[in-house]
């Protein structure tokens, strides 16, 4: 299980050390390719620098959340502890840390108030894992409560778009501020396999896979699903292999309301039929009892208590459709992992859609991603049918689900579970 670092995850881990020429700088990121080994590494050489260089001081750990953070650094953490042979305690409902002298505090950072929680600390350094997903605020009060004098900032995140603030102020600035910067690419990771890699490769599509696999900071342009043409297929499955029905449905009264319907065979979801109503086109709104009504229409011959995913923003409809005993539950709705997800699926063949859902196919051909903005969003038009589509990947959590079938790439070296930011 012990792998010899790589020549780049050893600069990583020591760059700090005396003789090394980078041990004055203040701090050092590591950005790139997901699985590249940058939190191996980083782990590693912020606790070898921690322990070496400080007693009785306290350190900030951050993540996304505090459970990302346990299951994605605490777990190796534990791992270069146990191979270090030293001790340590971890006081999970305080969510710290503490070894030898040091204690290690570990913070949750995925929104604008998560700074609070950091005011009056004062750290002899910090280490964040996938920082270019936390709040901007976040990262500077970080940063400013490192004042321990010789405190040090770790930092890791795979790519966003190319005006990140982590990209534009931190990365692009790494030498301004006296900050390593390290590129990694999964080669840099010496127990990744050529078939692993193979298999990452092939859970990524377009800008997801210029991110997360070539690790570059890349614009999201052009259409969002460009092969959405693959995924289509003239056939349905036949009504008896289907052993799981389900619907999504984007929400609209002015707007298009768009629902689809889900058959899974095998392992593999179909879209099968859609509904699709425009107040705006037709000249008429409907109400929620009108909807309702017509989700009964086409969910008429589904099996009982089939669950319906709704826009979780679609309160009164939802508890229409409550009343009325249809078992609904709120979609899960991050765009971007909704995206990211539905992406793959698709080019994995784990999602399929019936070519007859002509609102659902005119959407995806002209579904397309608003670079104006400079960063992450789908152009705002004619995406009711998208958004549906990927409520149900979310919902359904087919892109999970293929990793709980067994078909797992997650090599969980330490058996630290399923690697949820990427
Ligand atoms: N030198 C190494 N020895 C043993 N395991 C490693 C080594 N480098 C990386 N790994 C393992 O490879 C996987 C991916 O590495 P990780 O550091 O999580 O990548 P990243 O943070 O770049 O996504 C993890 O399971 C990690 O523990
Ligand atoms: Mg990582």
């Amino acid at each position: 299980m012990t792998r010899a670092l790589s020549a780049r995850q050893r600069t990583l881990a020591t760059w700090w050390a005396e003789g090394t020429g980078t041990e004055s700088r203040e701090g050092v990121i590591a950005e790139g390719a997901i699985r590249s080994g940058k939190t191996w590494a980083m782990v590693l050489g912020f606790l070898l620098w921690s322990q070496r260089r400080f007693s009785c001081q306290r350190f900030i750990v951050a993540g996304v959340t505090v459970e990302a953070l346990k299951r994605n650094v605490v777990g190796p953490m534990g791992e270069a502890l146990r191979q270090l042979g030293w001790a340590w305690s971890f006081n999970r409902s305080e969510s710290r840390i503490s070894i030898g002298t040091n204690t290690y505090h570990l913070f949750g950072a995925n929104t604008e108030r998560s700074q609070d929680a950091l005011q009056g600390l004062t750290a002899a350094g910090c280490y964040a894992d996938e920082v270019a997903l936390f709040p901007k605020s976040f990262v500077d009060q970080m940063v400013a409560r490192c004042s321990v004098g010789g405190s040090k900032l770790w930092f890791n995140c795979n790519p966003s778009y190319p005006s990140h603030f982590f990209k534009t102020e931190f990365v692009d600035r790494a030498d301004e501020l006296n900050l390593l910067h390290l590129h990694f690419e999964m080669s840099d990771n010496p127990t990744l396999s050529q078939e692993v890699i193979d298999r990452y490769e092939r859970m990524y599509t377009g800008v997801f896979y210029d991110r997360y696999i070539l690790g570059l900071w890349t614009l999201a342009e052009g259409l969002v699903y460009p092969d959405y043409a693959d995924a289509l297929e003239d056939e349905r499955p036949d009504a008896d292999a289907v052993e799981e029905w389900a619907v999504s449905l984007d929400y609209g009264t002015q707007n298009a309301f768009a629902a689809l319907m889900w058959a899974r065979a095998g392992a593999t979801w179909h879209v099968v039929g859609e509904y699709r109503y425009s107040g705006r086109d037709e000249g008429r709104q409907k109400t929620d009892a009108d909807y309702v009504e017509d989700m009964r229409a086409f969910a008429a011959g589904l099996p009982r208590g089939t669950r319906f995913f709704a826009d979780p923003s679609a309160a009164s409809f939802i508890a229409a459709m409550r009343r009325a005993g249809f078992k609904v539950y709120k979609a899960r709705n991050d765009v971007m992992d909704g995206i990211r997800e539905t992406g793959a699926c698709m080019a994995r063949g784990d999602v399929r859609v019936w070519s007859g859902c002509e609102g659902l196919v005119r959407e995806l051909s002209g579904y397309r991603w608003d670079s104006r903005g400079g960063d992450d969003r789908p152009v705002k038009v004619e995406d009711h049918s998208c958004d549906a589509l990927r409520y149900g990947v979310a919902s359904l959590r087919i892109n999970e689900g293929r990793k709980a079938r067994g078909y797992s790439m997650w090599g969980a070296t330490h058996g630290q579970g399923v690697h949820r930011h990427v």
